[in-house]
């Protein structure tokens, strides 16, 4: 993700910003990681703050979000970055529930947002953490059904040390190395503790009711 920050800056208690954490996560629930890298840099070459977004007039954002698609998304990105620039002088809340009272803003991003910039134990549950989860733990309850549990599973593997790394790990293990089809299960960092793998039926989960 562009907004990185790197081990040793990371071991200095540099967090990634806020505004670029939210941001991205926005931008990436309807679109790819590719696709959304050329409109995040535009976005923060246009606006370095969220308090440059708030300010900036509404068909300059709808005009630069063409082609993501989705215009009510940027409509609520938009009046949420308003809300943090009005209500918070240009700072974002630092806590899931603050995170969540902002226009636009779901369970998902709150965890997000709160676990990854912040640091707070928040459990972020996307597709890619529900694969990996249903994996290790072998959950055979097709989805949707199996989504409660899944969360609760994602929820004990929570750290209270650096739940922000520990969430971005387990989207990355999900997006790279666990994958819908053909994980690469050979250089998977928690195969030895894969319940999925060990009865070898890994590649299967999650399962999903059949439309
Ligand atoms: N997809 C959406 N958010 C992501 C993140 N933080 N890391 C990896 N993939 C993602």
């Amino acid at each position: 993700m562009p907004w990185r920050v790197g081990p040793a800056d990371r071991a200095a208690g540099v967090r990634p910003d806020p505004y670029r954490v939210w941001l991205s996560e926005v931008m990436l629930q309807q679109t790819t990681v590719a696709a959304v890298r050329a409109y995040f840099r535009r976005f923060t070459e246009l606006w370095p703050t969220v308090g440059d977004l708030a300010a900036a007039p509404d068909a300059a954002v709808m005009g630069e979000w063409a082609g993501l698609g989705y215009y009510a998304r940027a409509r609520n990105l938009l009046a949420c970055a308003r809300a943090v620039a009005q209500r918070h002088g240009g700072r974002f809340p630092d806590t899931v529930e603050g995170l969540r009272a902002l226009p636009g803003i779901g369970p998902y991003t709150a965890a997000a947002v709160a676990s990854i910039a912040f640091d707070r134990p928040a459990v972020v549950v996307d597709g890619n953490v529900e694969r990996v989860v249903a994996r290790l733990f072998a959950v055979e309850t097709p989805l949707p059904a199996a989504k409660a549990e899944l969360t609760r599973l994602a929820g004990l593997l929570t750290p209270a040390d650096r739940p922000g790394d520990h969430a971005q790990a387990m989207m990355d293990l999900g997006a790279t190395i666990c994958t819908p089809r053909k994980p690469a299960c050979g250089i998977c960092p928690v195969m030895a503790f894969c319940e999925g793998r060990k009865q070898g039926i890994a590649d299967d989960l999650p399962r999903k009711v059949p439309k």
